[in-house]
């Protein structure tokens, strides 16, 4: 189903194949890795922007099958430096590795590293757009901490213009009709039209509000976001907006019982430490979902799984 796929926005995946992925993850982290599932397969690891949470748990994920990873964190001892294109670049590690995990700053590089590659390749974000396999995680964290993927109200916080995460979880739910979309932005970090548009084309509940407050008792989700300071062109904008959302443990009083806060980290000043110890904490957990569901991802895509 997913052999051989490149996996560069959320709409690549359909909602069979999400499900799959979430099964598969879950079926590891119950009973184990396919040790040798990866055994001789090598995976291109291309960091051209930091990580720490999606390199790693990638990168853990194949050497937990038994694969190799080759690759870059940071392009200083590239060629890149030389003048070396992209898409050069790309072709070349293309011909050394049996699949290609790539993070950009730039939105659509990945969509360029696609097309130039036979082998498949994987969007581990790029610039603003695009986080899929964050969205995976977000998915696997919901479904868990829920129970199911529907009838809930998740409300989406922070920064939705910049954050490539809302982006893609914002599209992923729409596969859930009966999940109702709260989206809480100051009016300049509101969520981008062409994501607006995917999401009302498919018919989805979505409303969209200034404060914060008014979500708290209602979501069975939170789904907060860092706002994206490296994205800001204009350092005071970044200044005006960058604790619009404090979410304080007073704050958190009125959430339903189940409520969970889940976050992509890292985080700044949105999640003070205080919070880390409510039962509503629930993105450090997340973040463990990271190797089970790349695990599941990169076997489906390499063909390792029935
Ligand atoms: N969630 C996430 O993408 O974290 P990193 O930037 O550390 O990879």
């Amino acid at each position: 189903m997913l052999q051989g796929k490149d996996l560069v926005t959320i709409e690549d995946i359909s909602l069979e194949e999400i499900m799959t992925v979430l099964e598969t993850a879950q079926e590891f982290e119950k009973n184990g890795y396919p040790m040798d599932a990866l055994k001789g397969n090598v995976i291109g690891s291309l960091f051209f922007e930091p990580s720490t949470r999606t390199r790693l748990s990638f990168e853990t994920a194949v050497k937990r099958m038994g694969g190799e990873v080759s690759g870059f964190a940071g392009t200083e001892q590239t060629s890149l430096k030389k003048g070396e294109s992209l898409e050069d670049t790309v072709r070349i590690v293309d011909g050394y590795v049996d699949a290609i995990i790539m993070r950009h700053p730039d939105a659509g590089a990945v969509a360029i590293a696609a097309d130039v590659a036979k082998t498949p390749v994987i969007n581990a974000g790029d610039g603003s757009a695009d986080h899929p396999t964050q969205t995976l995680m977000d998915l696997f964290a919901i479904q868990k901490t829920q129970g199911t993927l529907e009838g809930l109200t998740i409300a989406l916080v922070g920064d939705l213009k910049y954050g490539r995460v809302p982006h893609s979880l914002a599209k992923a739910l729409s596969h859930f009709p009966t999940t109702k979309q709260i989206w809480v932005a100051p009016p300049s970090l509101r969520m981008p039209d062409d994501v607006r548009s995917f999401v009302k084309e498919k018919g989805i509940e979505v409303e969209e509000i200034e404060g914060i407050d008014s979500v708290i008792g209602v979501a069975d989700i939170l789904a907060m976001t860092r706002v994206q300071e490296e994205r800001f062109e204009d350092a005071a904008e970044y200044e005006k907006v960058k604790d619009a959302y404090i979410l304080t443990l007073d704050m958190l009083s009125g959430a339903k019982e189940n409520m969970k806060i889940i976050h992509p980290l890292p985080r700044r000043y949105e999640i003070p430490v205080e919070v880390d110890a409510s039962p509503h904490a629930y993105y450090f957990e997340e973040a463990q979902g990271g190797v089970p569901i790349r695990a599941a991802l990169l076997a489906h895509i390499l063909g390792k799984l029935k």
